[in-house]
């Protein structure tokens, strides 16, 4: 988010926030649906966030579910069973329509859309060392299922982190295409529920179901928020959505004949939970680093090739100068380029093709997201919990 979507952003969660604590004591069901809707929709709007306003969104998603915990554990239990002195905390207003909506031989998966990609390695500029992991370990155990069976070699789960813009989205996208297997992509905002027992439901339902649904891929995005390192979160549904967590994916493997693929993604790899970071619950572990030099100029070509040109555009001389760039960044730049020959064209009256001075001036009035800093936090992530196991 650039500042002034930040700033529209804080006064829409800021509304949300006073309407549901005016609602409070008048309204405290409708109070406690604003304060999931305000975590869903901070959770919705994170892909867009940089780490630091993550960090700051996100506790006020955590405050906001624990003051929801707190409000429906007060809130008189519906009389369903003629039992008043069931505990509050146990049945919160709501639950059982949620958790029969997403309860065994219901539709989770296909309210999740499986799809096969369309987009493929090809376009996927550089990170060729990734593609060529992957195809090794992922692909050819599709291809070749009699020789894996052999080795051993089933059920591969795959890990991808990275700083943001960079493709993990699109590789697990890719493998779909390669591999034609369909994939669901399940996000915080889909999964998460902090009514008691509601979250790890959608857990169970979710893994029982992908087995019935195989071949399939489920790709968990922003996985950090799924699966948070349990020593440093306060909510109790999350405390208990983690171990159900691993426990599905255990229980998955043995019962699985490669035919479900998990992909995971995240952003901020260290505030996954330790237990995820095991071998035997992601064995492919693969770090989306940002794009090089050739591969900036590449993705340029990439972004521009359908746009109208003017000639003597050097490709390679702005693969040297959007150094910290990522793809999301050049796909930003390229954007803000082709607005300024439009601009240029609406003034005149005459077609005005995008020429190499718009590019560098876009390039120029933007930041690139890739710091320094960021990328030793990946490398000293690397070397504590990826190359020692
Ligand atoms: N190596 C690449 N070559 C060409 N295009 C790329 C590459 N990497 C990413 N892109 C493009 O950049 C945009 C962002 O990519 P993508 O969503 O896959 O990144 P991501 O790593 O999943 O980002 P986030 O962490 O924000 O979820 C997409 O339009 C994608 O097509
Ligand atoms: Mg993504």
């Amino acid at each position: 988010m650039n500042p002034d979507e930040e700033r529209r952003f804080v006064s829409e969660i800021q509304a949300l926030v006073e309407e549901a604590m005016s609602m409070e004591s008048s309204d405290p069901h409708g109070a406690a649906t604003k304060y999931l809707e305000i975590s869903r929709k901070i959770l919705d709007g994170s892909s867009s966030m940089n780490p630091d306003q993550k960090k700051k969104f996100m506790k006020i998603a955590d405050t906001s579910l624990n003051r929801r915990d707190e409000i429906t554990r007060k809130m008189p239990v519906p009389n369903r069973a003629g039992d008043d002195r069931q505990p509050a905390a146990k049945v919160p207003a709501g639950q059982s329509q949620k958790i029969e909506k997403y309860g065994p031989g219901t539709e989770f998966i296909v309210d999740l859309h499986p799809e096969i990609y369309e987009t493929t390695f090809d376009d996927i500029a550089g990170l060729d060392e990734v593609k060529d992991t992957i195809i090794r370990q992922v692909i050819k155990a599709r291809e070749r299922p009699d020789l894996a069976r052999k080795y051993g070699i089933t059920g591969r789960n795959i890990f991808l982190f990275g700083p943001p813009g960079t493709g993990k989205t699109s590789i697990a996208q890719a493998i779909s295409h390669e591999i034609s297997y369909p994939m669901v992509t399940v996000t915080p905002s889909y999964i998460l529920d902090n009514r008691f027992g509601a979250f790890e439901k959608n857990i169970r339902s979710l893994f029982e179901e992908s087995l019935t649904h195989a071949p399939i891929i489920i790709f968990f995005d922003e996985f950090e928020s799924l699966a948070p390192r349990r020593s440093s979160i306060n909510s109790s549904y999350m405390k208990r959505g983690v171990p159900e967590m691993l426990r599905q994916m255990t229980d998955l493997r043995k019962r699985n004949d490669g035919q479900v693929i998990l992909i995971a993604a995240t952003n901020n790899p260290w505030d996954v939970d330790e237990a995820m970071l095991n071998p035997e619950r992601f064995d492919t572990r693969i770090f989306i680093p940002p794009p090089d030099q050739k591969s900036r100029s590449e993705i340029f070509r990439i972004f521009l090739k359908d746009l109208e040109l003017s000639d003597g555009i050097d490709y390679e001389e702005l693969g040297v100068i959007s150094e910290g760039f990522s793809a999301a960044d050049i796909k930003y730049v390229c954007r803000t380029a082709a607005e300024y020959a439009f601009s240029r064209a609406v003034d005149s009256g005459v077609a005005s093709p995008i020429s190499d001075v718009d590019i560098r001036k876009a390039l120029e009035s933007s930041h690139p997201s890739i710091t320094d800093a960021q990328m030793r936090k990946y490398h000293d992530f690397m070397e504590k919990y990826i190359q020692k196991t």
